[in-house]
Order: C-alpha cells, then sequence, then structure tokens
C-alpha cells in the first residue's frame, strides 16, 4: 500500500474551473420528524435557524446561508443500514480544544454522545448518529497543512490506515490535566480496529 508522496496541486493551481467550496447537506426524512433533527443538528453544531417552516428547514453555524437542511417527504421510508450512498458527514473544528468542549458540551447538555471514537492519524475523529441515524464526524486536524507531506511520507499512515481507537473521556482529562494538544493529538501505538467495528448505517 503507498500512500501520496505530495499533496496533489488544487484544481484552481491546475488552471481548472471547480467549486469555491463545499457548501451544504440536505437530508430528508418524515414530515414529521424534521424539527427533532434539525434541533440536533442545531445543537451538535451550535447552529441556527435560518430558515424552517412545516416540513422543511435549514440551519447555519456560520456565515454561509445554509449548512444542513432538513426537508420532510410523506412516505418516506425509514433507514435501512448497509445500503450503497453517503457514510457520514465531517465537520472540522479549530483544534482539540474546541472538540473536547463540543464532546463534554452536546454529551452534558443533551446526552448527545459519539458511537465510536478515533485517531485515524491525520485526523482526531468522533461519530455520531443524528436521529435518523445518518453518520456525522467531529473531527479535528493532526497535522498542519504544510507538514501533510512529511507525514504522509514518514510510513505511520501507510502502515495503519485506519487509525487507533480512543476514549474521549480520557482525552478530555488529560486536555483539561494541562497536557498539549499537540502530544495529545500524536496517534499512539496500537493495533487498529477491525473495518467492522465501525458503527453501521
Ligand atoms: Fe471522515
Amino acid at each position: 500500500m503507498n500512500a501520496v508522496a505530495k499533496m496533489p496541486k488544487t484544481a484552481k493551481e491546475r488552471g481548472k474551473v471547480a467549486p469555491a467550496k463545499l457548501a451544504h447537506v440536505v437530508l430528508r426524512t418524515p414530515p414529521e420528524r424534521v424539527g427533532l433533527v434539525l434541533d440536533w443538528y442545531k445543537k451538535v453544531l451550535e447552529a441556527e435557524a435560518m430558515f424552517e417552516t412545516e416540513g422543511f428547514g435549514f440551519v447555519s453555524y456560520d456565515t454561509e446561508h445554509h449548512r444542513v437542511a432538513v426537508l420532510g417527504f410523506p412516505g418516506i421510508k425509514e433507514h435501512v443500514d448497509g445500503h450503497a450512498g453517503m457514510h457520514h458527514m465531517a465537520f472540522t473544528y479549530e483544534n482539540l480544544g474546541d472538540l473536547m468542549h463540543t464532546y463534554n458540551r452536546i454529551k452534558d447538555e443533551h446526552d448527545i454522545r459519539p458511537e465510536f471514537c478515533i485517531n485515524h492519524g491525520p485526523t482526531t475523529s468522533m461519530y455520531y448518529f443524528d436521529p435518523d441515524k445518518n453518520q456525522v464526524e467531529l473531527q479535528v486536524d493532526n497535522i498542519p497543512e504544510e507538514k501533510f507531506e512529511e507525514y504522509f511520507a514518514n510510513g505511520e499512515f501507510t502502515s495503519n490506515p485506519i487509525g487507533i481507537k480512543f476514549d474521549p473521556e480520557e482525552l478530555s482529562a488529560r486536555l483539561a490535566a494541562g497536557e498539549s494538544e499537540e502530544s495529545l493529538l500524536q496517534r499512539p501505538d496500537g493495533i487498529p480496529p477491525d473495518l467492522n467495528e465501525f458503527p453501521a448505517n
């Protein structure tokens, strides 16, 4: 298995016209659950409603007019595990302090807990399920952008491209005790979990 030795150039650097940004995610749910699902994203992402009406709404947490929208479709079927399609959406926090703050806030205030926590190497990632079992990753980058190439060349990722699981309570406590983010973001040695340990959705 080989990792790329160099970060590829951006589409723009290659002279191509590509999207300026990834804009939003739109989810569908039964009409009676729109409020519940929107509420979950408001709580988890510190988002606020930009527009909300019977059976439809969208929320944002920054200057984008909508980041997550939820549409109610009458007669829509319930989520079924194991179908092709999107596995998860991911949101990146500025630093580990913000990620751990969010972990503790949504656990303490809303009893929302991650299903699976793993240090992939490039990211420290916590996977949650929304009320419809869409999987949402909250993460922080472990490697500063200018060190990506160095990191992918050092063999750590190639030797284990899955990661090492972590206990968020322990990570949160170590951060609160004053351990540096830089050392806490380093992936510890260990055995990667089996792929089927990842929560199914
Ligand atoms: Fe991801």
